[in-house]
């Protein structure tokens, strides 16, 4: 069903790539109305935006005053997708601010918001953007990023604003949650995990070694999405650091994808403010390569061995336990190889003190158990070393299983009932 959709577009550079996002939800039938910001018809023209959303543009919020545009546009729409989200706009947004036709438009429309963040990488971590984006989050906005990667200047960080097909994705997607009577993020969930928001990271990082080469595990995310899903399906907002994915995308999660170990942590950062809970399931690599080649490594002509120089990658779940994390509750999970359960249990012990994670989840891995596989078999422990649970079966049960756990250190009530931080 052809939808009423309003791009909004705010003044940053990425506004150029918003026409990407214009261009593809035309191009899947619908009826696209572009109100850009004066910022943002500074990096692109009104008439390259009438022409590929096939509609007048409009900016002025004193020009159409007959037809009371400034309130019609936004109780006509759908969907309202603001891309990019500049760090002005999500201010604006969150204070409710209606001094320009985007402003009046959100406020006068019942449709759900989708916003893509595009920004530099200390503009996004900054405290007022971070108090922004969880107010916003609260009322049931989408957040769709942003990326980690390559920033206007020479810059890398999070902060770039997702790929135009990635928040068209997204957007699309919370439509038919609401269509599907699945609540999303636009009314309160239930759940014993309701009004709490979970970080996941999942998968395997690839530490490039050349164009086409890397140093890679055998990770496949399956564990870290089912557990993103248990948690998304007992009513938590979920963040899911996705770092090559073999398996498909769980529903309803905010997902930033990352490839390697460096960019993983940035995007943990960037996500971790205001989180109730981070469990760390990807298999991050402790070494990169200490270069990387800009073309592809060739071999030598002799029969001599290649060498690798490496060097250590930062223990992200280490600092995260490090640094102050006051409410924050961190899982962190043990891949060991170990065959006696003594051992095995005291490497794991060793490692959540190691890491101070909360609780720490370990998991038998080997050439066949573990990894790929579609079942698990793990043992959390606890503060005090404790074993807190033992849990076996799918992936899904085990994260059920963990996540019970996780409910009951929250000090969640047992009810469902929402609580407060
Ligand atoms: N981890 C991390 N940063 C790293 C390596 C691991 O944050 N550089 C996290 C993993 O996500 C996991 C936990 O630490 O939650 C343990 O990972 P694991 O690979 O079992 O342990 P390592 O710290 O790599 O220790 P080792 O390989 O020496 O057993």
């Amino acid at each position: 069903m052809p939808l009423n959709i309003v791009v909004g577009i705010t003044g940053g550079i990425a506004a150029y790539k918003a026409v990407g996002v214009v261009r593809a939800l035309v191009l899947a039938g619908h009826d696209v109305h572009v109100v850009p910001t004066e910022g943002a018809l500074r990096f692109v023209g009104k008439p390259t935006l009438e022409a590929i959303s096939r509609n007048p543009v409009h900016t002025d919020l004193y020009e159409g005053v007959a037809e009371v545009r400034h309130v019609a546009i936004g109780q006509a729409a759908d969907l309202i997708v603001i891309a990019p989200a500049t760090a002005n706009a999500i201010a604006k947004l969150a204070a409710g601010l209606a001094d320009d036709l985007l402003g009046n438009t959100v406020l006068a429309s019942e449709a759900p918001i989708v916003i893509a963040p595009a920004m530099h990488t200390e503009m996004w971590a900054n405290a007022a953007t971070q108090a922004n984006v969880a107010t916003l989050r609260a009322r049931g906005v989408t957040v769709v990023g942003p990326a980690v990667g390559q920033l206007t200047g020479a810059d890398s960080g999070p902060g770039r604003m997702e790929e135009p097909e990635a928040i068209v994705a997204a957007a699309l997607a919370v439509v038919d949650a609401r269509v599907a009577g699945d609540p999303g993020r636009d009314a309160p969930a239930t759940g014993d995990l309701a009004g709490r928001r979970v970080v996941v990271t999942a998968g395997g990082t690839r530490e490039p070694l050349d164009p086409v080469r890397f140093l890679g595990n055998r990770s496949s995310g399956k564990q870290g999405i089912a557990l993103a899903e248990a948690a998304r399906a007992r009513g938590a907002e979920v963040t899911l650091i996705a770092a090559n994915l073999e398996v498909a995308d769980p529903a309803g999660c905010d997902i930033r994808r990352v490839s390697t170990a460096l960019e993983l942590r940035d995007a943990l950062r960037a996500a971790v403010a205001g989180a109730d809970v981070v469990v760390m399931a990807a298999a991050v690599a402790d070494y990169r390569p200490a270069a990387v080649s800009e073309s592809k490594i060739k071999k030598d002509q002799s029969d001599a061995g290649l060498t690798l120089e490496l060097v250590r990658n930062p223990d992200i779940l280490a600092e995260l336990g490090a640094a102050p994390h006051d409410g924050t509750l961190l899982v962190g999970f043990a891949a060991e190889t170990e065959s006696d359960a003594d051992r095995l249990l005291e490497l794991g012990r060793a490692k959540r003190r190691a890491k101070r994670a909360d609780l720490l989840v370990v998991n038998r891995v080997g050439w066949h158990a573990g990894f790929a596989a579609d079942d698990n078999d793990v043992v959390v422990i606890g503060r005090d070393d404790r074993i807190v649970t033992e849990v076996r079966g799918t992936k899904s049960s085990v994260a059920h299983g963990i996540m019970d756990v996780v409910v009951s250190e929250l000090g969640t009530a047992a009810d469902g009932a929402a609580s407060t931080r």
